[in-house]
């Protein structure tokens, strides 16, 4: 614990004052010279950590954590986490098929999401038993209906609805408004659960919402349950007892500061749902992803060159927007930190990548510590919706990674080779 109490949110630290950045005891310098950079690094012991928040602070009532898959669909990580208990929640019959093969267990465990999915995904989905289709258009439960009747099963779904909160975060990961392309109208949800009531190939499980990602304060959250709350009760009325509300993900980080109390945020997330919610004895579902995984990974690159042009330096990387694509896509913070830091006055700079785009930055004019051809650098908070939006975009190899626990490093995935990337094409 450190003064303010408060412990570091990140489980990379300097063990000895002069010695490297290690994650756990792990030193990202052996890693580096083992595996290569550009490299993920994850830590198992702080996704487990905070996989553990969210259950205790939900302990009260019935609940599953449905881990969301696309944050970071490393198979050992859902391996992990299904070995404690958690759910998922997927967007494709991809993502399924990732968890059926990490932890084909845990299907039943399975919150399947998105706007758009095909007949050969929801028959996936229906064969594997998953928990419950969130819904998001009346065109999709007639499809689903209609899978299920060939199938001859029924699908447990919720209707996805739109509260109509705005949450303060980036527009292009802000869903709970009317305007955007998620979720069914809650004004209209009451009419769609009435009819399909007596369809025999859909049980009506739950209601689900999902207002959007990295939304940092647990106020809309509360918002969006209340008015969830509200059409609960009417359903009731109507003689429609639902078993479960799934609030979908989306609690943030603090991708700035060193001082970041993840427990107290679970806490009041928690609580904000628990109060609106208050009144309903059922199921509470939740899909958080950044949460578990953005803090437990860090992006190791090498400095491949120091470059003066006018009065900018260009700290040039290893590491690209292919790897890492969150401050070139949504102009989004990441800390970046020597493994081993020189002495010496730090300087304004630009962290960027090889890639032929001007948009290929990690960080602009940011105030480093000096840096050399050769050193490692790590960027901070890069466990989620790293790996998993990286591409082969100038056809460079993905990084490899590695999952951290006390002191064992696990190669999870290795680098990729020129025959990976060549593999499916012809000429
Ligand atoms: N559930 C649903 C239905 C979602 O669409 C999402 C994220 C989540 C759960 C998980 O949200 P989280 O707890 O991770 O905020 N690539 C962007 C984030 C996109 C989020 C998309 N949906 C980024 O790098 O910030």
């Amino acid at each position: 614990m450190t003064k303010s109490s408060v412990k570091s949110p990140r489980p990379f630290q300097h063990l000895e004052s002069d010695g490297p950045l290690c994650c756990g005891q792990v030193s990202l310098e052996s890693l580096a010279r083992r595996h290569g950079t550009p490299l993920y690094v994850y830590s198992a012991d702080q996704i487990m950590e905070r996989l553990g928040l969210f259950q205790k602070a939900l302990t009260g009532r019935d609940h599953l954590v449905c881990y969301a898959v696309k944050a970071n669909s490393a198979l050992a990580i859902l391996k992990l986490l299904a070995d404690r208990g958690a759910g998922f929640d997927i967007v494709s019959g991809g993502e399924l098929e990732r968890v059926l093969a990490a932890a084909p267990e845990a299907a039943g465990r399975v919150v399947y999401s998105g706007v758009g999915k095909t007949p050969p995904e929801i028959d996936l989905a229906l064969s594997a038993g998953i928990l419950a289709f969130n819904v998001e258009s009346e065109a999709e439960l007639e499809l689903l209906a209609a899978r299920a009747r060939k199938l001859k099963t029924t699908a447990r779904f919720a209707l996805r609805v739109n509260p109509d909160v705005f949450a303060e975060t980036h527009p292009y990961i802000s869903t709970g408004l009317r305007e955007h392309k998620f979720g069914i109208d809650i004004r209209k949800a009451l009419a769609i659960y009435k009819e399909v009531a007596r369809n025999r190939w859909l049980a009506a499980y739950g209601i689900s919402f999902h207002i959007g990602s990295q939304i940092r304060s647990a106020e809309p959250f509360g918002a969006a349950m209340e008015r969830v709350k509200k059409l609960l009760r009417q359903l009731a009325r109507e003689g429609i007892a639902l078993q479960a509300v799934d609030a979908g993900g989306g609690l943030g980080i603090d991708y700035h500061s060193g001082k970041f109390d993840a427990a107290a945020k679970v806490r009041e997330y928690a609580a904000a749902l628990e109060k609106a919610l208050d009144g309903f004895e059922g199921r509470l579902l939740i899909e958080p992803g950044r949460f578990l995984v953005a803090q437990a990974g860090a992006l190791v690159a090498r400095v491949l060159q120091v470059k003066r042009s006018g009065n900018k330096t260009f700290v040039i990387t290893d590491a690209a927007m292919n790897d890492l694509i969150r401050p070139a896509l949504y102009q989004a913070h990441h800390e970046i930190v020597p493994v081993r830091p020189r002495a010496g006055k730090a300087r304004i700079v630009d962290v960027v990548g090889p890639v032929c785009e001007t948009g290929d930055f990690f960080a602009r004019d940011r105030k480093l510590a000096p840096l050399e051809p050769g050193d490692l650098i790590a960027l901070l908070d890069a466990g989620a919706y790293g790996m998993a939006q990286s591409s082969n975009y100038n056809t460079r190899l993905r990084p490899a990674e590695v999952l951290i626990e006390g002191s064992k490093a696990w190669l999870i995935r290795r680098r990729e080779t020129m025959a990976d990337l060549l593999a499916p094409e012809t000429f």
